[in-house]
């Protein structure tokens, strides 16, 4: 994406540079435009050097608007895939709501046709004026998205709402607001599965798998950028998505109760855990000790979560599985999608080095009319997004 990181005069406006940061080893463009009051607080030179692109607006040297052949706030404006201003002052929040176009940032704001998205930073005071929130709710109104800001000790030593949201929530957000909507997807419901699950033995053991969930992870962002709203069943330690409804889970069994209980009300499900097949026949409160020579654990079967939703299905519901297979790939899944009825099974080749726990991975869709073009070799996170256009674009056609 190319992003217009517009920075006003709040001291927050520290943490743009993180974010110009953050963004650019995401891979987007990001070109900063700072208000007169925002390069108080921070250089033009600081925001040049990490986006590797020109800083705008007011500058020290040149001043507000600089001399030049084009007319740079209509180019940036259409340059602009997405608008951010963070920290956004109360005073520039008030401006955009109001259409006024006094400096290169507000002019900017008011040319493009771009996604626009708001993180707010301010006083608390400041924060709860009804002013301000008849202006973000006015902006809001034009389409433009919101990151409210958190609570906490803010820099004026006041503790209360007002303190800028996490960057990384931003950048999530950006992400979001900025990605296009697809037709099939948006405002659907969509439960996903991901990470491993675990089996105690007692409180200090417990039978899992090499998974950490990051594809699953990724898949639920992907979606969420797609548009629908994603509810994520999530085992395994990594943190959530921003934006995504997340129950955590430990055991098979409690995977199983948190699907159970959203299935009705979801339109389709992504089953991308590594579900533990087995669990030990008993569990014990204390530690079990050791005992001399072979000891044998008694496995028993753990509820077989896809299957029991596919079973328990609508028609308008549709369901993707994964496999994750080391040998005999598309057999074994085709196996797996006829006997549990699913409507498509991502093939996950987990020979060594590949699939669990690796940052690049190659999925296979297979499908009753048989294997599709392979995804990828790509980084998870493009991978998810290719999963999805791949299964929106079915849905469409009416093939889901
Ligand atoms: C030290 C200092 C900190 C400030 N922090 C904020 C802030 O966090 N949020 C805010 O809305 N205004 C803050 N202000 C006030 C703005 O800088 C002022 O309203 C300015 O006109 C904003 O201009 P701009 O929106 O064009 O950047 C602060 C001012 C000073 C001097």
């Amino acid at each position: 994406m190319q992003i217009i990181l517009g920075i006003t005069g709040g001291i927050a406006a520290y943490k743009s540079a993180e974010l110009a940061r953050l963004l650019v080893n995401q891979g987007h463009r990001v070109r900063c435009i700072l208000t007169e009051a925002g390069s108080r607080f921070i250089t033009p030179l600081t925001l040049t050097s990490l986006t590797g692109e020109p800083c705008y607006g007011a500058n020290p040297d040149q001043g507000e608007w600089r001399a030049n052949p084009g007319v740079e706030h209509i180019e940036l404006a259409r340059w602009a895939d997405l608008v951010a201003v963070v920290p956004a002052t109360a005073n520039i929040l008030g401006k955009a709501a109001n259409g006024l176009a006094s400096d290169l940032l507000s002019t900017v704001l008011l040319a493009t046709r771009a996604p626009v998205l708001w993180a707010p930073a301010m006083n608390t005071g400041m924060w709860e004026h009804p002013a301000v929130q008849a202006n973000l709710q006015r902006l809001r109104s034009f389409g433009h998205a919101v990151v409210e800001p958190g609570e906490g000790v803010l820099a004026c030593g006041e503790e209360g709402a007002g303190k800028l949201a996490d960057v990384a929530a931003i950048a999530e957000a950006i992400q979001v607001h900025g990605t296009p909507k697809l037709a099939s997807l948006a405002g659907r419901r969509v439960l996903i599965t991901a990470g491993p699950t675990r089996e105690d033995l007692d409180p200090v053991r417990t039978l899992t798998n090499r998974s950490t969930g990051s594809m699953g992870i990724e898949l639920a962002r992907a979606f969420r950028d797609a548009g629908a709203q994603v509810r994520l069943v999530l085992g395994g330690d990594l943190p959530s998505p921003w934006g995504v409804e997340t129950m955590r889970v430990r055991s098979a069994q409690q995977m199983l109760e948190a699907c159970t209980a959203h299935w009705a009300d979801s339109d389709g499900l992504v089953a991308a855990a590594a579900v533990a097949d087995q669990r030990p026949e008993a569990s014990s409160s204390e530690k079990v000790k050791k005992a001399d020579g072979t000891e044998t654990l008694a496995l028993v079967r753990t509820p077989d979560i896809l299957a029991t939703l596919a079973a328990n299905r609508r028609s308008d519901q549709w369901v993707v599985g994964f496999a994750a297979e080391s040998e005999k790939h598309l057999e074994h899944a085709g196996d797996k999608l006829r006997r549990k009825g699913l409507d498509a099974v991502l093939v996950n080749d987990v020979q060594a080095g590949r699939g669990f726990g690796a940052q690049v991975n190659t999925l296979t869709p297979l499908t009753v009319q048989g294997p599709h073009p392979a995804l990828g070799p790509l980084p998870k996170d493009q991978l998810a997004r290719a999963v999805v256009q791949w299964w929106a674009g079915r849905l469409e056609a009416g093939k889901g």
